[in-house]
């Protein structure tokens, strides 16, 4: 093929796009607005996972107004989908955050010549974009009376979700950690290349599975559902579900970057989720420093609350600080008072290459643009994304990005059909010569790359107990390692 498909939209029937629109979305704000009455409920700030600030009357009052906001919204995406346009957003609030004009030269583009009928709603607007919108919208509900109550301004609302995630996550996180410090690191200096080869694939595996648990989609997880999905028992089962897999292309690619550039190879991971699957990145990375495949590796980060469980800076904070705590996973792992011995050893190890400068972060707000990585590209138009663009090519070895997100910013969300080449939907970024991993649990629509024959044969498999067979590719049971 050709031509460059559309990109879904929220009407598009029977996508599970169209079903995140309509019945996804109304829950996620749904559950926002129940964590901020949580939160009001209780202005000493005291409980488990609260952040300890007494709100004084002002943060009351804010709360309130950021309250019946959210409240708001959730009505427009729930009952008037079709009637209302999507609002450009306020100079007052591209002053705060400037980076939203992106938005609105988005919105402007599309609308421009359409009759008001045409223009963009909750219902018909693109998928990708809109649900972008939807959490820089929520956002500027945290920023807007930033000079009266400053304290909402770096509030994340999904942060007892992400928290009490990870405390369910105890058995995952614990499992690997041991099977790191005891099994691996002491043993590192003594493998083969063969060895390193094989533990290369499994610690791209591990990460490649942490993305499965994502807290926008697993809304009511059981300690056993996430038990089921973070154990090595699960990644051995799933072996077969990896659908593309070019691991051992990457392994290729990096042992020859790090072969020409010996002592000064960077990877680098755009992340997605907090909790478990940051958890598994920053074991790959322990184990590529460890192991001196690598020297540094740098982390991306979301700058602001996104998509639910994406991980900002404060959440590694909190993650390294919830090992070290006697109490914290207390509930999962039958211990009170007491650290856990693993864990701790494991947090010590993180925060040393941190220390080093091995592992570095940084939040760079080209990430929570509604840009896709078509713009991630040496003649791109956005400001952004060459500026990124430019830096990774400069400076890494590999780029690694995680989860569905990820993924159909890579595809640019667009119809394409499901045996288009990896290099095909990657669009400028696939001609650029910027090495890109992508490592995902599939969870949306859009899918690439597949074996002539695989999509029919799971479209069949899936539709046997499910009303729509095209979407195995949402479930998050299936994955894919896709590299260029
Ligand atoms: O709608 C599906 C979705 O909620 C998207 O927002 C996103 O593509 C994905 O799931 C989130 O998954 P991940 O955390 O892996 O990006
Ligand atoms: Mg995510």
């Amino acid at each position: 093929m050709t031509g460059i498909p559309p990109v879904f939209t929220n009407d598009l029937k029977d996508t599970f796009g169209q079903y995140t629109a309509q019945v996804r979305w109304p829950i996620i704000l749904q559950n926002c607005i129940d964590d901020m009455t949580k939160r009001l409920s209780n202005p000493a700030g005291d409980d488990e996972n609260d952040d300890g600030h007494v709100l004084s009357l002002q943060d009351k009052q804010v709360g309130e107004d950021i309250k019946s906001k959210l409240e708001k919204l959730r009505d427009e995406i729930k009952n008037k989908s079709s009637e209302t346009q999507i609002p450009p957003f306020t100079a007052e609030e591209i002053t705060k955050e400037q980076d939203l004009q992106v938005f609105n030269d988005y919105l402007q583009e599309y609308n421009s010549g359409k009759a008001e009928s045409e223009k963009m709603t909750w219902k018909n607007g693109d998928w990708l974009f809109t649900e972008i919108y939807m959490y820089r919208r929520i956002h500027t509900f945290f920023m807007a009376q930033e000079s009266v109550a400053p304290y909402w301004c770096t509030f994340d609302i999904f942060n007892y979700l992400k928290q009490s995630t990870l405390q369910s996550s105890y058995f995952g996180v614990h499992e690997l950690s041991k099977f790191y410090l005891q099994t691996i690191k002491p043993n590192l200096t003594k493998i083969s290349d063969s060895e390193l080869e094989e533990l290369y694939e499994e610690f791209i595996t591990i990460a490649l599975w942490g993305n499965a648990t994502d807290l926008s989609l697993l809304t009511n997880a059981t300690m056993d559902d996430i038990k089921a999905i973070q154990g090595s028992d699960a990644r051995k089962k799933n072996i077969e579900k990896i659908l593309v897999n070019d691991s051992l292309k990457s392994w290729k690619h990096l042992k020859a970057e790090t072969a020409s550039a010996p002592g000064k190879s960077k990877i680098d991971i755009v992340c997605d989720n907090s909790g478990f699957e940051v958890f598994s990145d920053l074991v790959l990375a322990l184990f590529l420093l460890d192991s001196h495949l690598v020297s540094t590796v740098e982390f991306h980060l979301k700058n602001l609350p996104y998509m639910v469980s994406d991980v900002m800076m404060k959440d590694v904070d909190l993650l390294l600080k919830d090992f070290e705590s006697p109490n914290f996973f207390s509930q999962h792992s039958g211990n009170e008072n007491a650290v856990d011995p693993v864990l701790f050893e494991m947090s010590q190890c993180i925060k040393q290459h941190i220390k080093t400068g091995k592992i570095t972060f940084n939040s760079h707000r080209y990430w929570t643009s509604c840009a896709d990585y078509w713009t991630l590209a040496p003649d791109s138009t956005d400001q952004d994304g060459l500026e990124m663009y430019n830096y990774l090519a400069k400076t890494s070895s590999l780029v690694i990005f995680k989860g569905d997100l990820n993924y159909r910013k890579l595809t640019a969300d667009r119809q394409w059909p499901r045996t288009t080449s990896w290099k095909q939907s990657l669009g400028p970024l696939g001609k650029s010569g910027l090495p890109v991993l992508s490592l995902r649990t599939c969870k949306a629509d859009v899918m690439v790359d597949l074996p002539k024959g695989v999509d029919e044969k799971l479209c069949e498999l899936w539709g046997k107990d499910h009303e729509h067979g095209s979407w195995w590719c949402t479930s998050g049971k299936w994955a894919v390692v896709c590299f260029n």
